[in-house]
């Protein structure tokens, strides 16, 4: 059976239809405001349309960045788009007459990277997304873990500095703070007023506002050399490492799949992780160290992920 898989990010939906090996047979995007779930269903619908016209479907998988309940259709919370205790599944089945599930953005990404990634040969892993926010998804002995109420593997909100930073959940401290996108960027823009002559080369790519820098400028400086941007990305890294120390203790994973647009820097970012990791991994020594690699799905990851989730559901 054919699947759709839909990847409703910040800026822009993404849609796919997937066959059960995991390839993807056809895709198509739409742009979205985040602020208008009302668009965001007009674009999912269009985008579903335009490719149930060319291939046989009989369901619909959506990736979602916030808490998905268990019921695997209402979008309890999500941080970076208007969704509160939101029937999104509901909503969709009705529009599209056919069969819809939802599933946390970095629980589809993960399990696509299990079954069919970097994650395929073993049973248990964590993938960390590392975009606007910071995703997780777990799985132990070949299972996708949920939690009780559907909110598990909610990395992101591991609160890993007590009276830390502020995080959008209302608390503070959260592993997000210092692992995203959004942390990289914050940071950097402020270590460049404070430090201007370290970061001329970054003052450079932004012309001279720091307000303009982005991650991917910090990434790209970094690969040119850039001691500031290399710094920048290893203390991410360092945060990174830090967190897979705290799963690794519960949870023991063989591997850790690192995705989301800030793991463009590859080893730039997971040689830090490495390192710490290897500092603080408990029984270190006594134990094997997880393995870290960068995700080889890229962008696709939420689609083929939904996709499958929403198959086997
Ligand atoms: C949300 C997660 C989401 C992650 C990545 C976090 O802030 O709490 O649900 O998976 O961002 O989008
Ligand atoms: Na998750
Ligand atoms: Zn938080």
């Amino acid at each position: 059976m054919l699947a759709i898989g839909v990847d409703i990010g910040g800026t822009k939906i993404a849609a796919g239809v997937v066959d059960e090996d995991g390839r993807l047979l056809a895709s198509t995007r739409r742009d979205t405001d985040p602020e208008d779930p009302a668009a965001i269903e007009d674009s999912v619908a269009d985008a579903v349309e335009e490719l149930r016209r060319d291939h046989e479907v009989g369901v619909v998988g959506v990736s979602a960045a916030g808490f998905v309940g268990r019921d695997r259709s209402t979008v309890v919370f999500a941080a970076n788009i208007a969704w509160r205790d939101y029937p999104l599944g509901e909503v969709l089945r009705q529009r599209l007459a056919l069969p819809v599930v939802v599933e946390n953005d970095a629980n589809a990404a993960g399990w696509a990277e299990f079954r069919f990634g970097a994650g395929r040969d073993v049973e248990d892993m964590i993938m960390l997304t590392v975009g606007t926010g910071l995703g997780g998804a777990i799985v132990t002995d070949g299972r996708l873990l949920r939690g009780a109420s559907g909110a598990g593997a909610e990395v992101g909100h591991l609160r890993v500095v007590p009276n830390g930073r502020a995080c959008g959940c209302g608390h503070d401290g959260c592993l997000e703070r210092y692992v995203s996108g959004t942390a990289l960027v914050r940071e950097t823009r402020a270590a460049l007023e404070t430090d201007p002559d370290r970061a001329a080369h970054l003052i450079g790519l932004a012309e001279g506002k720091p307000k303009r820098v982005t991650g991917p400028m910090v990434t790209q400086a970094a690969k040119e050399g850039d001691q500031f941007a290399v710094d920048m990305l290893a203390e991410l890294g360092r945060w990174l490492g830090t967190g897979m120390a705290a799963l690794s203790a519960v949870l023991d994973p063989a591997l850790y799949v690192v995705g989301g647009g800030v793991c463009e820097a590859g080893d730039l970012l997971l040689e830090p992780a490495r390192e710490a990791l290897d500092q603080q991994l408990f029984a270190r020594g006594r134990r094997p160290l997880p393995t870290i690699v960068i995700a080889e799905l890229g962008n696709d990851a939420g689609i083929v992920g939904a996709a499958d989730l929403a198959r086997s559901h």
